[in-house]
């Protein structure tokens, strides 16, 4: 099994919902493909943990690369793992709460960060998600 975050730039013209586009699709087949993971946006960039097969989760990265939608598309992380920390199936969606954040149609439509998210995660995962946190939009 293989581990995958990155984070990104969203499209300048991406809006809420688009990411509830994004979010619906990404949660339907994540389910259905055991993908587990999480996607943290703060407004500006997204921060992406995905957990899976190789088989499926190789290609699905290729898809998430391509996708217009975003830009600047870095791996942070990319690993060999035993066992999936992020054991929901589907797609957790949240967004930072921040001074730098004026859209509050994202504060009712998307769930607050909580970092109970990284219940079950290494360190290294944790860190990479905290530093994330940190930065703003
Ligand atoms: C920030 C971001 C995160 C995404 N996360 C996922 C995901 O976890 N699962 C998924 O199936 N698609 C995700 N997508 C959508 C894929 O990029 C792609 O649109 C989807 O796999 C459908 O592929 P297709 O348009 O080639 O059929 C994400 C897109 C963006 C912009």
């Amino acid at each position: 099994m293989r581990r995958i975050i990155y984070i990104s730039t969203a499209g300048e013209e991406l809006d809420i919902s688009d990411i509830k586009e994004i979010v619906r699709v990404a949660a339907m087949f994540n389910n259905e493909n055991r993908i587990g993971g999480h996607l943290l946006y703060n407004g500006l960039n997204f921060l992406q943990v995905l957990e899976g097969e190789k088989q499926v989760l190789d290609p699905l990265y290729m898809r998430i690369v391509h996708d217009d939608r975003h830009c600047a598309v870095s791996t942070i992380l990319n690993e060999d793992i035993e066992q999936r920390c992020f054991t929901n199936w589907g797609l957790g969606v949240s967004h930072k709460y921040g001074p730098a954040q004026t859209d509050t149609s994202l504060e009712s439509e998307i769930a607050k960060y909580e970092p109970e998210v990284l219940a079950d995660a290494p360190g290294h995962v944790r860190r990479i998600f905290e530093y994330f946190i940190t930065l703003k939009a």
